[in-house]
């Protein structure tokens, strides 16, 4: 199996993380070979880690990098039976990238979308093969969490659903199967309550730290909610709120005047050295 990873951001180089570690030869497209290299570094780096702490050898390291090439045109994803997709979630930019992808790959290929918050049938809509497209929804750090949601268009064949399943599990997800409503399942239900925790900022004048303990030793998760902003990108959660809130009107998916301010102000989290925290 050849899969090509088109866009190698933190979400693009995640997934041609676990796909080299599954053992399938992997091509990752970005707009410059800077990029794509300084992906591969990030990748480099996360699997001498786990070298380093024992949980695989050097040799599988090197076999999975091994297993990873780098181009800037699409065009070497001809082989590919499948693609998945991570660019800027932009309808109009995932459009263009799907037409050219259409042109360019097998007519058996699938393309699978990474997209959290737009539409898959949206995005599907611009070629003539929609049937192909199927939504890959992976979480942030997209190494380390186990769920995949495989999000059914309104078009998607039963095959493209299929293979973007197994291919879920060969990665060692979870995967689970939806379809294409707003935020599907996670979103749909963690980024209202991301924006409740940050409005209950504001009302109770708690500390963004107090917040987060509050909720890792109260109610168990795994990180804050102002860490867990600041890890997903404060640019990320607006625009998915924004997106959503479209999509429901509903008036907790809209990001709270707090987010958009710290997001204008390029307080983007980890990303940008400041958000919640100062890293
Ligand atoms: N890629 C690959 N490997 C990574 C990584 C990454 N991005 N980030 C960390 N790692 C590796 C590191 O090597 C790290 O080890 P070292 O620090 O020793 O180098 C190793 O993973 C383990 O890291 P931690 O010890 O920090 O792991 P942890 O046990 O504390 O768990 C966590 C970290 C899994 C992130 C956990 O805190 C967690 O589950 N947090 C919640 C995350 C979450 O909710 N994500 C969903 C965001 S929402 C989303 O993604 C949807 C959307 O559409 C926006």
């Amino acid at each position: 199996m050849n899969v090509g990873v088109v866009g190698l951001g933190a979400m693009g180089a995640g997934i041609a993380q676990l796909s080299i570690e599954a053992g399938v030869d992997t091509i990752g497209r970005e707009v410059t070979l800077e990029l794509a290299k300084r992906a591969e570094g990030r990748i480099a780096h996360f699997l001498t880690r786990k070298v380093e702490k024992g949980q695989i050898d050097a040799g599988a390291r090197d076999g999975a990098l091994a297993r990873l090439t780098l181009t800037t045109e699409l065009s070497d994803l001809a082989g590919c039976d499948l693609v998945i997709e991570a660019i800027v979630e932009d309808l109009g930019a995932k459009h263009a990238l799907l037409r050219e992808l259409e042109q360019i790959c097998r007519p058996d290929a699938v393309l699978a979308t990474n997209t959290s918050a737009l539409s898959v049938t949206e995005i599907a809509s611009a070629i003539s093969t929609p049937e192909r497209v199927v939504g890959m929804h992976f979480f942030n750090p997209a190494p380390l969490m186990r769920l995949v949601e495989i999000v059914r268009a309104e078009l998607t064949s039963d095959a493209a659903f299929d293979t973007a399943y197994a291919f879920g599990e060969k990665l060692g997800k979870h995967p689970i199967r939806c379809h294409d409503t707003p935020g599907f399942v996670v979103n749909r239900v963690l980024i209202p309550l991301l924006n409740d925790c940050v409005r209950v900022l504001d009302e109770s004048r708690v500390t963004p730290e107090d917040l987060d303990a509050g909720m890792k030793f109260g109610a168990g998760w795994p990180m804050g909610p102002c860490e867990l902003l600041d890890l997903v990108g404060l640019d990320v959660h607006v625009h998915a709120s924004e997106a959503l809130y479209e999509k429901t009107r509903e008036p907790r998916m809209a990001p709270p005047p707090r987010l958009v301010a710290m997001r204008n102000a390029g307080l983007l989290g980890r990303k940008s050295g400041r958000g919640f925290y100062t890293y």
